[in-house]
């Protein structure tokens, strides 16, 4: 066994998580109880996270909400199932935490849009801009930005930068198009996208408006243009979750990841979510990233501790600064986790 972790330690960079076997018979909900209790560890799900992995969380939210709670932690161990951003971001407010997640390649394509880099050479172009960075952008690109926004409080943030400052907007185009529509900012966007949230088909959720003629269709800001147009009401997965709880309607078609299904299911059991559907016949609406977490993944990963978050230092104080900025206008807006 020692060698097979010896093993498995060696190739953890290269494979992205601790590729060891996992006894079948083992009831890996208690054993992971179990890890959590004797370590002082939390689990922060994301609600995009296979149903089980949600289920054994001791917290479920929204990208605001899990930074929230992560900046307010007394666990010792921070295990973050989610994607790289997110555990990066808990690790910026907690430097002297450990922050692990269960596979280092549970990256973000909307993250991976922008390199930090070629943003710099774009900011050099609008020196008096302020920047806004989507929080599902990586810790180095936190460190070229003034304020973090998440989709529950992008329209908050933007609003609170002065009228006659300029706005630069990185990385998610739909989300910048959908507040420049809101707010009446002229801001200027960095050209990135989720792929989870443009694949979306307006002809198939046209057709199944149709066969469920009461359902209304709810869908996120990164969606595009054309499939926001069609929408009875957008919203952060936190204020989806939300509306369907108090919404009088029946019947949902669900614009955006289909984990968030789940928590929908659990609130509303007596409601009806239907997965809004992708252009082909893929389970593209399911973040391929966010479901490299599997339970076996996340039992390793609280029994060694690995694989680790780790940052230099001066990513960890410039990048913090645009997330601590986030917070205190989200708290003074009343965003609570
Ligand atoms: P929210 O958690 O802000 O709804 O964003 C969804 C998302 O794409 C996270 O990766
Ligand atoms: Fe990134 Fe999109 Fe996956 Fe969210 S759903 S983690 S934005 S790729």
């Amino acid at each position: 066994m020692s060698s097979q972790i010896a093993h498995a330690k060696k190739n953890l960079f290269e494979n992205g998580f601790l590729d060891m076997e996992v006894d079948p018979t083992m009831d890996l909900v208690e054993a992971i109880q179990a890890l959590k209790k004797e370590k002082n560890m939390v689990i922060l799900a994301h609600y995009y996270q296979e149903s089980e992995v949600q289920d054994v969380a001791d917290y479920i939210g929204d990208s605001l909400q899990l930074s929230q709670k992560a900046a307010k932690t007394d666990a010792d161990i921070i295990v973050f199932a989610g994607v790289h951003f997110m555990a990066e971001t808990a690790k910026m407010l907690n430097p002297n935490k450990k922050v692990i997640l269960p596979d280092l390649k549970a990256g973000c394509s909307l993250a991976d849009s922008c390199p930090p880099s070629l943003f710099s050479k774009f900011k050099e172009k609008y020196p008096d801009h302020v920047v806004i960075s989507y929080i599902n952008c990586t810790a180095e690109l936190k460190t070229l930005t003034d304020i973090c926004c998440t989709s529950s409080n992008a329209e908050v943030i933007v609003n609170s930068v002065p009228e006659e400052k300029g706005i630069i907007f990185a990385p998610d185009k739909n989300l910048g198009a959908y507040l420049i529509k809101k707010t009446g900012r002229d801001m200027v966007l960095w050209n990135g996208a989720c792929m989870v949230h443009e694949i979306f088909s307006a002809e198939k959720i046209t057709k199944l408006k149709v066969r469920h003629p009461n359902a209304l269709f709810i869908a996120h800001p990164e969606c595009e243009e054309h499939i926001l147009k069609m929408a009875d009401f957008i919203g952060s997965t936190s204020q989806l979750l939300n509306f369907t709880k108090s919404s009088e309607a029946t019947s949902f078609i669900v614009g955006t990841e289909a984990g968030i299904i789940h928590q929908m299911e659990l609130a509303s059991p007596d409601k009806e979510f239907i997965a809004a559907p992708p252009d082909s016949n893929c389970a593209c609406n399911e973040c391929p990233y966010m479901k490299l977490n599997t339970m076996e993944k996340l039992y390793l990963c609280m029994k060694y501790e690995l694989p680790e978050i780790i940052l230099e230092d001066w990513i960890i104080e410039q990048g913090r600064k645009s997330i601590d900025r986030m917070l205190e206008i989200s708290a003074k807006a009343g965003f609570k986790a």
